[in-house]
């Protein structure tokens, strides 16, 4: 168990985790705060590809496969199997070094890992809140509450959503929408932005 920072998951795959990770991290440092960014398991680019979400984001990982697919599916191909053990050994490590840990999941929260681990196995034994990264637009509704719930099924704690991204006229009811019928808060509305550092001062209200 970690317990300090954020587990930072999404609605779906290319969602803006990356992205959001990148501004909270700035956010936190803009406040003085020493902040250890962590990418247990990256697929679809080895751990020192510059176009990978570890480099993007200065983080260490565990686990990387340069495959593009799933990371249960890119482990088996490479004849490689996924353990909870080293990766929160890294965390730990991170953790006592640091004042606290953003991890960047992969994909969705029940993504699988391994046989019998899927990332909200992951999230769970960090002891991390999570912070879901959601589309801004339509569909964004029926996804959100679909990954709160779930997270709820899994006893994880959910510290609130990011809209993220170009929303559409469904955006502005979206929102509230998923507050009222998840009484979850929407941290942050994000929209695009040419850095993620431009989009540090989205998460005052958050962080405070
Ligand atoms: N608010 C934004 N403004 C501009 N570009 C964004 C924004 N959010 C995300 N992007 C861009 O959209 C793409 C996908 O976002 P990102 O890589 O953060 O998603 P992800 O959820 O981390 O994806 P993955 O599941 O592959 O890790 C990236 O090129 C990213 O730079
Ligand atoms: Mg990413």
């Amino acid at each position: 168990m970690i317990g300090r920072g954020y587990f930072v998951t999404a609605t779906d795959t290319g969602v803006g985790k990356t992205f959001v990770t990148a501004a909270l991290a700035a956010s936190l440092r803009a406040r003085g705060r020493d902040v250890a960014v962590f990418k247990p398991v990256q697929s679809g680019a080895a751990a020192d590809d510059p176009s990978g979400d570890a480099v993007l984001l200065g983080a260490d990982c565990v686990y990387a496969f340069s495959a593009p697919l799933a990371p249960l599916v890119a482990a088996r191909a490479g004849g490689r199997t996924i353990e909870l053990e080293p990766i929160l050994a890294r965390a730990g490590e991170l953790a006592r070094e640091h004042d606290l840990l953003l991890v960047e999941g992969a994909g969705g929260l029940l993504v699988p890992l391994a046989d019998d681990l899927d990332l909200a196995d992951l999230a769970a034994a960090l002891g991390l809140p999570l912070v879901i990264v959601a589309r801004a637009g339509l569909g964004t509704v029926n996804h959100t509450l679909l990954t709160i719930e779930a997270a709820r099924t899994r006893g994880l704690d959910v510290a609130g959503v990011v809209l993220n991204g170009k929303g559409d006229e469904s955006t502005a009811e979206n929102a509230a929408l998923i507050e009222e019928r998840s009484g979850v808060r929407v941290l942050a509305q994000v929209p695009r932005l040419a850095d993620p550092a431009d989009a540090a001062g989205y998460f005052d209200e958050f962080l405070g």
